[in-house]
């Protein structure tokens, strides 16, 4: 949601921003802008849409001209999104230009008293308060102006800021909202996320809260807000650039769909040892017989692995899990205590929400653990723990890689956790174990229905409504299977706990209604076959997703789509990939713009 980048060098900076923009179009926008210094004055150009729309009003960058900039793509929440409202805001007398993601809270009020002043506002947006207090403080001194403005700002912000006066340096500030520098040769950068930078440099700096850097193409300096002078603590990006490229597929989302048994695999394997899950580096071990209590906080499909977690947590390791939407727990006066673990689960790292949650949860003396997939991100630095999924950078906006990672991290904690209570003997641990280490060719063996799928969604992709129903595990792969589905596709669609469909969903079935059936714990299999025969029985289209082993299914149902045998508790990481796959293809044959599905964001950074 919203991505910042900066630049300063030699050679003309308004098409590198133009390029490190598009690197971050995944984010989510709805519009983009930049501001280049040229002969001393700051030139914006901006446009709604997308940056190819930038791109022909600049002619490619070629007619901005000057080697220091500031550029941004904006997912709008003050003031819709148009060419005045888009970033970068420039102050009234055009001294400062500022680019901002997140949300100045207190906007209102500042913007009231500096219109007292005479200070006029262009746009609706929280943003320009920051341009016109800087331009309110300055008498000469650019950091004297940045401190007084960030006293005076409440809220969340990562903000890249230049000054008509300084014509070889930019600012950049951060609090709440990812900022990274990139070291460059006799050029510097700054970007939301290290996809920007990844082409022109291995070397980052994450910046921290409340910190200012002062950037030249020579040189970068960091101050806190006191204006003493902190190190420029410079780490290695490790992975390469066709990580974050297509690789020849015709989506993200299908590389990344297609990458899952790599990352299942690159999160488990160094994870065990001997026989034993290792999570290095974390103190759980120091606590965990205190834990009476483990609260699982997250965001849409990370809220999802979190209820795959509970199931999985709650049968290994006998611990009571609960599970809350983020955006839901701080405001509920949650009952946590010193006793309690708090999960948060993040791919991003940057969730507004899940990132408030943590720390409430920490405000009251809880101990708290994160599973994320972005290397120092704000959730995996805030957390007293971090486990982290390798899943690589995750660029389309439908999760699928991140996802199944994140359920391997669980799996991978509640065998450890199960291991330390003593609460599975050695026996189970090596059968566990075994199975987890055969998910990712079982994940390969799924691959192998891709066209089946794709034939399926060509008979389907016209449908209206869609349900997806399941028990416990399969019912948190229907939710997952049903988010997919609609947010790429357009298509409504819901999930219900199979059991609960007869207390008033199923007034919804009617002749030719599909209903996808997740029944894949033998366990439960007869009962969601009951419910397969209500709906059946009431003219619904059944796909039902099973084990392998469950053949007489194929008379009940219109369609079966097997999953191989593996252990009940890691299920949830086979059933979803056919519904994956089918959300892709409902969406492909509606073509739905599948790596940026309209209105969404891929780091959602406001509340
Ligand atoms: O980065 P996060 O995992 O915290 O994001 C949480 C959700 O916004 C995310 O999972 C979202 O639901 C995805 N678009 C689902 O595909």
């Amino acid at each position: 949601m919203c991505g910042i980048v900066g630049f300063v060098g030699s050679t003309n900076a308004a098409p590198i921003l133009l390029n490190n923009l598009e690197k971050l179009e995944y984010r989510g926008y709805d519009s983009a802008g930049i501001s280049v210094i040229e002969n001393g004055c700051i030139v914006t150009k901006k446009a709604k849409g997308r940056i190819a729309n930038l791109k022909k009003l600049t002619d490619d960058g070629k007619n901005v001209n000057g080697c220091l900039g500031i550029g941004h793509t904006r997912w709008a929440t003050h003031g819709e999104p148009n060419d005045i409202n888009s970033h970068p805001h420039e102050s009234m007398h055009g001294k400062f230009a500022v680019v901002h993601n997140g949300i100045i809270e207190n906007y209102v009020s500042i913007r009231e008293s500096l219109t007292k002043k005479g200070f006029k506002f262009m746009s609706e947006t929280d943003t320009e308060t920051v341009t016109q207090l800087l331009e309110s403080y300055y008498d000469g001194n650019i950091m004297d102006a940045i401190v007084k403005t960030l006293h005076m700002i409440d809220g969340s912000y990562a903000l890249g800021i230049i000054c008509n006066d300084c014509t070889d340096k930019f600012y950049a500030v951060k609090k709440d909202n990812p900022l990274i520098i990139g070291l460059g040769d006799g050029e510097n950068y700054i970007a939301s996320d290290v996809t920007a930078l990844i082409e022109h440099t291995r070397k980052v700096c994450y910046l921290e809260d409340n910190e200012i850097a002062v950037i030249s193409k020579d040189s970068v300096h960091i101050y806190n807000l006191n204006g003493e002078e902190v190190e420029v603590k410079v780490k290695e990006i490790d992975w390469n650039i066709n990580a974050a490229e297509k690789g020849g597929y015709p989506h993200f989302m299908m590389k990344e769909i297609m990458e899952q048994p790599k990352v299942i695999r690159d999160t488990v394997t160094p994870r065990i040892k001997n026989g034993e899950v290792v999570l290095d580096g974390i103190e759980l071990d120091r606590y965990l017989d205190t834990v009476n209590k483990i609260v699982i906080t997250a965001c849409g499909s990370a809220y999802h692995a979190g209820f795959v977690g509970k199931y999985v947590l709650e049968k290994l390791a006998r611990v009571p899990v609960e599970v809350d939407l983020a955006s839901e727990f701080r405001y509920r006066d949650p009952m946590i205590n010193k006793n309690s673990l708090v999960i948060a689960v993040s791919q991003s790292g940057e969730t507004a929400d899940t990132l408030a949650a943590l720390k409430e949860a920490k405000r009251r003396g809880a101990k708290t653990l994160a599973i994320v997939n972005v290397v120092s991100s704000a959730i995996a630095t805030t957390a007293d723990d971090v486990i982290y999924t390798w899943a690589g950078p995750e660029i389309a906006v439908a999760t699928t890689k991140a996802y199944s990672a994140q359920l391997t991290v669980f799996y991978l904690l509640a065998i450890y956790m199960a291991r330390r209570l003593g609460k599975i003997d050695d026996a189970r641990n090596a059968q566990l174990i075994a199975d987890l280490l055969k998910l990712p060719e079982k994940v390969e063996k799924l691959f192998e229905q891709k066209t089946v799928i794709q034939n399926m969604a060509s008979l389907y992709f016209n449908e209206k409504h869609i349900f997806f129903i399941g028990r416990n595990l399969d019912y948190a792969s229907a939710l997952e299977g049903s988010l997919k589905l609609k947010e790429i596709s357009y298509i409504h669609s819901e999930a219900y706990a199979a059991g609960e469909l007869k207390h008033g969903t199923i007034s919804l079935i009617e002749e030719g209604r599909l209903v996808v059936a997740v029944a894949c714990q033998n366990q439960l299999f007869e009962k969601t076959l009951s419910n397969i025969r209500e709906v059946k029985a009431r003219g619904a289209d059944i796909v039902a997703i099973v084990d392998e082993s469950n053949t007489v299914i194929e008379s009940e149902t219109d369609k079966v789509l097997y999953i191989p045998s593996t252990d009940p508790l890691f299920t949830a990481s086979l059933s979803v990939i056919p519904m994956q796959f089918f959300g892709y293809y409902v969406a492909a044959a509606n073509g739905c713009d599948i790596d940026k599905p309209r209105n969404l964001a891929k780091s959602v950074t406001v509340e």
